[in-house]
C-alpha cells in the first residue's frame, strides 16, 4: 500500500486559522456583500433564482469545516473552470448567463430500485442544507477555500435505493448549444461527463452542492446543482448536473477521454504523484497574492486524509491516479 502510515494530517499552519468568531463575523459580512456583488452582470438571472431553503447550522460531518482564511468571494465567481462557457478563467462569469436554471430537472437512471426525476425544488427539500467549508485544489496548481451549502450527496443516493450492481456513478452535465458557446469547440468531448465509485459517492464529505457564500449558486459556479468532492482534483467536481446514472462498469470520463495520460479515473489530490507536465508538489492559493506568492505544499488527499484514507487502502495510487 502506497499511504505510509505516519504522513499523518497535516494541520494548517496557525497564520493560515481564522478564530471562529473572525470567521463567522466575517462570513455574515461577506454573505450580505455576496447579495450586492456576487452575481454582476447577471443580477437578474440572481434575483429570479429561488432563495435557498435555511441553511442549518454548521455541519457536523468529520472534516466539513476548515478554519483556514476563505476565497474572496469575487475570486471564486470570476476565476473559474467551466468549459462549456469557454476555456479562460474569465470566460465562466463574462458567458454563463445565458444558463438557464429553471425549470431543472435531474434524471436518475440504471442501476437503482427507483429511477425518475427530480425537479430541482424536490432536490432543494430532499435533506437540510448545511454549509461547508472545502478547500478546493484544482489540477492547475491553485487552490481556493470555498463556503459551499448543500447536503451530503449520499441523501440522494439512498433514496433511489442502488441495487447491487450499482459499482459507480456516472455525473452528466448539461451541454447545450443554444446556452454555452463552449459547447461548439472540440476541446472536450460534450456532455461533460465525470464519474465516482459508489462508496465515493456516499461518503459523506462528498457534497450536492446548491450554493456558496450563503447564496444560490452564480452559473458560473454550476448552477443549480453540482457536485463537490474536496479531496479529488477540482474537475471531478462536476457542474450543472441533468443527469445520475448508476452503472456496473467505471464510466468514461471526459477529462481521461481527452488526455487519458494525464488525468485518471481517481484524480484524488496526490502531492507524489505529478501531472506529467508539471508537479504537484504544491499550491497556489487564490487570493493569497500575486503570481509569486509562496506557495503552500499540497497535502495528500487535500488534507482529507483521515476522512477519506481508508477508502483507498491496498491500491497502488501511483497506478491508480
Ligand atoms: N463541470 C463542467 N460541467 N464543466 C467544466 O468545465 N470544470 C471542472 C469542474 N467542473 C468543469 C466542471 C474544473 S477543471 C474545476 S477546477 C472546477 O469545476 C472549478 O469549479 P469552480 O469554477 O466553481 O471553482
Amino acid at each position: 500500500m502506497l499511504l505510509p502510515k505516519d504522513r499523518g494530517f497535516v494541520h494548517p499552519h496557525p497564520s493560515e486559522i481564522t478564530a471562529p468568531e473572525f470567521f463567522f463575523s466575517r462570513r455574515a459580512w461577506l454573505g450580505s456583500m455576496a447579495a450586492l456583488a456576487a452575481f454582476g452582470a447577471d443580477r437578474a438571472v440572481a434575483a429570479a433564482a429561488p432563495a435557498l431553503p435555511p441553511t442549518g447550522a454548521r455541519s457536523t460531518v468529520a472534516g466539513a469545516v476548515t478554519m483556514e482564511k476563505l476565497t474572496p468571494l469575487g475570486d471564486v465567481t470570476s476565476y473559474n473552470n467551466y468549459y462549456e462557457f469557454g476555456t479562460d478563467k474569465s470566460d465562466p462569469a463574462q458567458y454563463a448567463h445565458t444558463l438557464k436554471t429553471r425549470p431543472w430537472t435531474v434524471a436518475i437512471e440504471g442501476e437503482v430500485k427507483k429511477p425518475g426525476s427530480f425537479g430541482l425544488d424536490d432536490l432543494l427539500k430532499l435533506a437540510p442544507m448545511e454549509e461547508r467549508v472545502y478547500r478546493l485544489r484544482c489540477v492547475e496548481g491553485w487552490s481556493m477555500v470555498i463556503p459551499w451549502i448543500g447536503y451530503s450527496l449520499a441523501e440522494l443516493v439512498r433514496r433511489v435505493e442502488p441495487t447491487g450492481n450499482a459499482k459507480y456513478v456516472e455525473f452528466i452535465t448539461l451541454a447545450d448549444r443554444a446556452q454555452m458557446p463552449g459547447v461548439r469547440s472540440s476541446v472536450l468531448q460534450w456532455p461533460y461527463v465525470e464519474g465516482l465509485r459508489l462508496d465515493e459517492a456516499m461518503h459523506p464529505l462528498t457534497l450536492l452542492t446548491f450554493g456558496v457564500y450563503g447564496q444560490v449558486l452564480p452559473n458560473q459556479n454550476g448552477a443549480p446543482v453540482r457536485i463537490v468532492v474536496p479531496w479529488k482534483y477540482g474537475f471531478k467536481s462536476a457542474k450543472s448536473i441533468v443527469r445520475i446514472r448508476f452503472v456496473e462498469k467505471q464510466p468514461a470520463t471526459s477529462w481521461s477521454l481527452a488526455a487519458p495520460q494525464e488525468y485518471g479515473f481517481y484524480s484524488n489530490v496526490n502531492p507524489l504523484v505529478d501531472h506529467p507536465r508539471w508537479s504537484q508538489a504544491s499550491e497556489r492559493r487564490i487570493g493569497d497574492g500575486d503570481l509569486f506568492a509562496k506557495k503552500r505544499p499540497t497535502l495528500m488527499f487535500n488534507g482529507y486524509e483521515p476522512q477519506v484514507g481508508s477508502l483507498y487502502a491496498g491500491m497502488d495510487l501511483r497506478k491508480l491516479y
